[in-house]
This record gives C-alpha cells, sequence and structure tokens, in this order.
C-alpha cells in the first residue's frame, strides 16, 4: 500500500507512482522534485530525459533563425537540453523547473552555459517576467500538469510574451482517453492559447521523428506587436 492508501505495484514507474501520491494530495507539481531527487540517487529514471534537443524544436529553428540577443525563455526545462540548443542559436537563454533538482543537474550538466537556470513555477512566475521575452518555449510542460490547472499554465504562458513575441507550445496530441500523466492536448486546448492578442501564424500536427507512428503538435503564435 502506497502513502496514499492505493495499492502500490513495484512494477510501476516512478513518475506514475510518484504523480498518482501527488494527485491525491491536491498537489499537481508536487511530483517533478520527488522524482528528479529519486533519479538523483539512482533509484528511479527521468522518462523525458534525453541528450539531444527536441527535434521538432531543432526542426522549426531551422526555419526560423533568432536575431542574436532574442531574450528566450524555455518553460519547464528539466536538464537543460532545448535550452542549450536555444541558446547556441543566438538567443539570450532562460530556463527555469519547478525542481530545484533538475535545475542543480541542468547546471551541472552545462558547467560554462550560457544560460540563465532557474528554479520557478509556471503556475506563480516571477512578476519581472511579465511581457520580458521575445522567445517562450513550451516543450510537454503543460501536458505533464493535470487538466484543472490547463487554463492557468496556459495563461501563465502568454504573459512572458513581449509584444511581437513567439510562442512555441509542442505537445503530444490528445487520443482515447488515458488515465494521466501525460495529459496529451485537444484541438480545443491548442485553441484556447490564442486570444485576439495572441494569434495562431502555424498550427501543425507532426510525425514524431523519435517515436515513428505518433504525433506531436506544434503551434506557433504571435503577439501583437505595440500599437
Ligand atoms: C514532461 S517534463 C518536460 C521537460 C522538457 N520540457 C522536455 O521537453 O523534455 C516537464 C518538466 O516541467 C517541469 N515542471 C512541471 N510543472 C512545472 C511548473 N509548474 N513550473 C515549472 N516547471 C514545471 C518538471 O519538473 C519537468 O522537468
Amino acid at each position: 500500500m502506497g502513502k496514499t492508501g492505493r495499492m502500490t505495484d513495484a512494477r510501476e514507474p516512478a513518475d506514475r507512482r510518484l504523480a498518482a501520491e501527488a494527485l491525491a494530495a491536491n498537489d499537481p507539481t508536487g511530483w517533478f522534485e520527488p522524482l528528479y531527487a529519486e533519479a538523483a540517487a539512482g533509484s528511479a529514471p527521468v522518462p523525458w530525459d534525453r541528450p539531444d534537443p527536441n527535434p521538432l524544436l531543432v526542426d522549426w529553428f531551422a526555419g526560423h533563425p533568432t536575431p542574436q540577443g532574442t531574450r528566450a525563455l524555455v518553460i519547464g526545462c528539466g536538464f537543460g537540453t532545448d535550452a542549450e540548443f536555444v541558446a547556441a542559436r543566438g538567443s539570450r537563454t532562460t530556463a527555469f523547473d519547478i525542481s530545484p533538482t533538475a535545475i542543480r543537474g541542468a547546471r551541472a550538466r552545462h558547467p560554462a552555459s550560457p544560460v540563465t537556470y532557474q528554479v520557478a513555477d509556471l503556475l506563480n512566475p516571477p512578476a519581472d517576467w511579465t511581457a520580458a521575452f521575445d522567445l517562450v518555449i513550451e516543450s510537454i510542460t503543460v501536458q505533464s500538469l493535470p487538466p484543472a490547472v490547463r487554463e492557468p499554465a496556459t495563461a501563465a504562458l502568454r504573459t512572458f510574451l513581449a509584444p511581437g513575441a513567439t510562442l512555441l507550445v509542442i505537445a503530444d496530441i490528445a487520443g482515447a482517453p488515458l488515465p494521466g500523466p501525460p495529459w496529451p492536448l485537444t484541438p480545443e486546448d491548442i485553441d484556447a492559447i490564442a486570444t485576439p492578442d495572441l494569434t495562431p501564424v502555424r498550427v501543425e500536427r507532426l510525425p514524431r521523428p523519435d517515436l515513428p507512428g505518433r504525433h506531436r503538435w506544434r503551434a506557433e503564435f504571435r503577439r501583437a506587436a505595440a500599437s
């Protein structure tokens, strides 16, 4: 029996076990730090950790060279693989994660990094990040939070955008309902990111180069320029 009173299975992956415990305690983000801590102790993998940047992000940058000095923000950066890629493309990059262990890991993996790594909560971000970024990159973090906090998580993404800024969202496409995590994004979730001030530029359903047969959203939005 686990902490929540639910039956546990020794073969259950750590992320599912810890997420179930956190959700039972009504704490949607409460499983990330314990998961990274277990990983640091060598007793669990971080399922989304990978040595190479997200191929859909790499492909997007190939068609969107960013001017030197672009202020970029990487949401839920984990160990920083995507943030390092973004910085190497010339952006002044800030990357944050709710897990202090993840941020320590990112700094340790990239000791000479130009990226500013910071512990922060998407659901309660630093006030001085409001309208402070030209490019905001969200890859599979919103979907790692339960649908109950989808609206505030999406609203927080918008707050970071300076006038004229770009928001790039990469996420799994919802299919048959399954118990999360993750909770992939529906077409309605993607539509709900837009506002009168934040227009969809391109919404794509793309095959995952790293997982044949599976598809992801890659959705680009642009905030209106200041008038
Ligand atoms: C599914 S992982 C995705 C990691 C990375 N973005 C990627 O594409 O591989 C979600 C990450 O977001 C972080 N995270 C979850 N909720 C968060 C929040 N409210 N604020 C900041 N980071 C959060 C987790 O600790 C985890 O590193």
